[in-house]
């Protein structure tokens, strides 16, 4: 008789396959971890001694891909989400031609069965039909299974199924009911097994590509994971790289190497030159949300301010910051006073407050973040617009420094800017409010009523656990209630309650 894996036996499992594996794999797959734990523990007779062969690194090699075979989502298609591609071929690849005067090295990195990259091969092929050599593509995956269909190169209708006729009909032929890829597209991509949650100094060599496409597999990892494969990804990425996630993931909290960008419909990032004291001061900055948002919804945003500003100086104070100019005595930042007045809608007077701040903290990006809120409440538009530029400058996924953007944009009449910046904002954070309610009443003030309720409807309800702070800055002067009931109202004059 089998003994079921206890609920310890498959917690442990569980946090293995994160450390090893980078996945996240929530409680609804609790049979599955089980089922798994037992079959491959019998191997080893029991799983005390399965658990203690995780540390061999030998046995880990032939294990991992095993286990990965099981625990992985390997789907996917030619083309999917055509604007990237339309980007990559346009713009990103160009680009990349023109700056290095070779050819261009891209990572398809969790290529899964080879969709991605060998549309990024056909893609190159139908941009410069002349130069069938232009792109070297290296694609890797944990899972063995994925990797054996991609070396076939042989696909089901299915998976073309976002894929144009006429590029079905020049790049494959038909053999039954399969598709069967063009010889050339797929002497172009290179597969190989890796891992992208473990360190493998051979392969995550500094600047070896010129693109990464990692896209729907960082959604999987759990955060800690997700952040060190984004460091090595940032590693064999030269600067000034291109990288490319899935619509449903942003580097939000992983990573202030990245400019955002966007280009024909879709968003990807750009790798900054080099880590920059901008980039720590953001980092300081990051600190200072996370805590913010740490704490309930009902605390003080002043409260905030002086816990995380002391927080913060602690930090500067303990360990030094590599990179950061040494300092010899730590002057807090104090954003007390400037904050109460944007509270009391007095922007002249918190510009002052601003203003005299000490003039370390003067290119903090909280700093920045609140002028450029004042200056655009203050009605100096111009000048909150170019505050704005230079914080993304310093952190291009500054996500309050979008939204500002928008209601400058907007002010100035230029609609379509303002829908960009607000849906960058989203982009990034999918949690914040403000982008959406802004979203919301352009829609309706352009007669799209249908946006206008989604965006509303969605603002409504991500309102309930906005963070205070952004309540505060960025709501112009309304309480959260004030703005729940704002969308509500919007929603409800045009027939729909939400
Ligand atoms: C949903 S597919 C994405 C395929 C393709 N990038 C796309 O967007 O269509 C995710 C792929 O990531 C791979 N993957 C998951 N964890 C991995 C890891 N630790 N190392 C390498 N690949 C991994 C999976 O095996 C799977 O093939």
């Amino acid at each position: 008789m089998t003994i079921p894996p206890d609920a310890q036996d498959i917690a442990h499992f569980r946090a293995l396959i994160a450390i090893h594996l980078g996945l996240q794999i929530d409680d609804a797959y609790q049979d599955l971890l089980a089922r798994l734990l037992r079959t491959r523990s019998a191997l080893c007779g029991s799983v005390t001694r399965y658990f203690d062969r995780f540390a061999d690194e030998a046995w880990l090699q032939s294990e991992l891909p095993l286990l990965a075979r099981e625990l992985t989502v390997t789907e996917t298609y030619f083309f999917r989400n055509t604007d990237q591609f339309a980007a990559f071929s346009a713009l990103v690849l160009p680009r990349v031609l023109a700056a290095r005067g070779t050819g261009c090295r891209i990572l398809s990195a969790g290529c899964a069965s080879g969709e991605e990259p060998y549309s990024l091969a056909i893609a190159a092929r139908e941009g410069f039909p002349e130069d069938s050599d232009l792109v070297e593509i290296t694609a890797v995956d944990i899972n063995p299974i994925a990797l054996g269909k991609a070396a076939q190169g042989r696909y089901s209708n299915w998976s073309l199924r976002d894929t144009p006729k006429s590029i079905k009909d020049k790049w494959f032929t038909t053999d039954g009911s399969d598709y069967v890829l063009d010889a050339g597209v797929r002497r172009a991509v290179r597969f190989t097994a890796g891992n992208l949650a473990r360190e493998d100094r051979t392969f995550w060599q500094p600047s070896r590509f010129d693109v990464v496409f990692c896209r729907n597999v960082l959604m999987y990892f759990c955060p800690e994971q997700a952040r060190e494969a984004i460091d090595r990804i940032t590693r064999v990425l030269t600067p000034g790289g291109y990288l490319f996630l899935g619509h449903a993931e942003t580097l939000r909290g992983l990573s202030n190497d990245y400019q955002l960008c966007h280009t024909h419909g879709t968003f990807y990032y750009r790798r900054k030159a080099e880590r920059s004291d901008a980039t720590i001061a953001d980092e300081r900055s990051e600190v200072l949300r996370r805590d913010a948002s740490a704490m309930s919804n009902d605390t003080s945003w002043v409260d905030v301010i002086r816990r995380a500003s002391e927080r913060i100086s602690t930090l500067t104070r303990d360990s030094r910051v590599p990179g950061l100019p040494e300092r010899t005595e730590a002057v807090p930042l104090d954003l007390t006073s400037a904050l109460e007045c944007v509270r009391g809608e007095r922007y002249g007077e918190a510009l002052r407050h601003i203003a005299d701040l000490p003039r370390e903290h003067a290119n903090d990006a909280d700093v920045l973040l609140l002028k450029a809120v004042s200056l655009s409440h203050s009605g100096a538009l111009e000048q909150a617009e170019s505050v704005c530029r230079e914080l993304l400058a310093r952190d291009g996924l500054n996500t309050g420094a979008q939204y500002v953007l928008a209601v400058c944009r907007e002010a100035v009449g230029d609609v379509s800017g303002a829908v960009e910046h607000d849906q960058a904002a989203c982009y990034l954070d999918p949690g914040f409010a403000m982008p959406r309610l802004h979203l919301g009443l352009l829609a309706r003030r352009q007669g799209d009523s249908v946006a206008a309720v989604r965006e509303l409807s969605q603002a409504a309800h991500l309102l309930q656990r906005e963070d205070p702070s952004r309540v505060l800055l960025f709501g112009g002067g309304f309480k959260r209630e004030a703005l729940v009931a704002m969308c509500r109202a919007h929603c409800d004059a045009m027939g729909v309650q939400v």
